[in-house]
């Protein structure tokens, strides 16, 4: 029951198009757009303040996040994981250096077009559910759709609400809902507008474990059958196992990446980057 990977009915800034001969039958030798990375960052720098004591948090960083796959961002408190999602969101801004998502250098724009660039093109999941509690679950799910007045797509709305197991729950305020199922909700948010890319900063952080591992196996089956791009922020070493690829920084620099990583694989890596 797989379904394209998509980006949506996306009325948002496309890539420009390919150059030339996109009409040529040759198999084409140029990587297309399906194999560039969904996000990727180059020599990317965050300094905050300016007097005697900036802080660095991030330092020239390179990074590319591979398209529909689930990647975990680790790495010692203020080693830069949230400002480098952050940066990757366009919920702030690179002191110097470049990230792209999709065809699009994010550096450059302005406010209102990041507001937009969030809104068309990003997803997000937060450590603190951020549901609206006046709204029902169903219309915590709708919201940013309706903001966008975008379209509904039922067919992902139902996919998406069964997926996550809330079909039953969506009339019930966010009070009315445990902590996982609210993180559920916000995970269904985050999906149905099949956003090029969803960036979930310790999605599980306020989670039992049993609620946790429901939420990253969510996150984990959008990816393998919705073909959803995932990049998540977590210290959690058995969360990281949940994903394809996990990520290392220290010192606002990537210091280590390893593909198809286990607990144990990750709890190494860990001890080794407080030494
Ligand atoms: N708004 C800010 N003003 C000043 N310094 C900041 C600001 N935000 C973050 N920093 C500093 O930048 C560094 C990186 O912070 P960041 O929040 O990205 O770390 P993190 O890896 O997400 O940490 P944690 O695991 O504790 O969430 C830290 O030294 C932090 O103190
Ligand atoms: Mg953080």
């Amino acid at each position: 029951m797989s379904r394209t990977a998509a980006p949506g009915p996306s009325p948002a800034p496309e890539p420009p198009p390919a150059p030339e001969s996109s009409t040529s039958p040759e198999p084409s030798t140029v990587p297309d757009r399906a194999s560039a990375p969904a996000v990727s960052a180059r020599g990317l720098t965050k300094v905050y303040g300016t007097g005697a004591t900036p802080v660095r948090a991030l330092d020239g960083l390179d990074v590319d996040f591979d398209r529909g796959a689930f990647t975990a961002i680790m790495g010692p408190s203020g080693s830069g994981k949230s400002t480098l999602m952050h940066c990757m969101a366009g919920l702030d801004t690179a002191t110097s250096g470049s990230v792209r998502l999709g065809g699009t250098d994010i550096t450059g724009l302005k406010d209102r077009q990041l507001t937009a660039l969030r809104r068309e093109r990003v997803g997000f999941v937060f450590q603190a559910f951020n549901l609206l509690p006046m709204l029902t679950a169903e219309q915590n799910i709708l919201l940013p759709a309706q903001i966008a007045g975008r379209r509904v797509d039922t067919a992902r709305f139902d996919h998406v609400v069964d997926a996550v197991g809330l079909r039953d729950r969506l009339g019930h305020l966010p009070a009315k809902l445990s902590g996982g199922q609210q993180q559920r909700v916000a995970v269904a948010r985050a999906l149905l507008g099949a956003p090029e890319v969803v960036y979930a900063d310790e999605p599980t952080g306020n989670l039992d474990s049993r609620s946790g591992a429901e939420v990253l196996s969510f996150l984990r089956d959008s990816v393998r059958e919705l073909g959803q791009t995932v990049v998540m922020v977590t210290h959690d070493p058995v969360a990281a196992s949940y994903a394809d690829r996990a990520v290392f920084l220290r010192d606002g620099r990537l210091v280590d990446d390893i593909a198809h990583p286990s607990t144990e694989t990750v709890l190494d890596r860990l001890v080794h980057l407080e030494d």
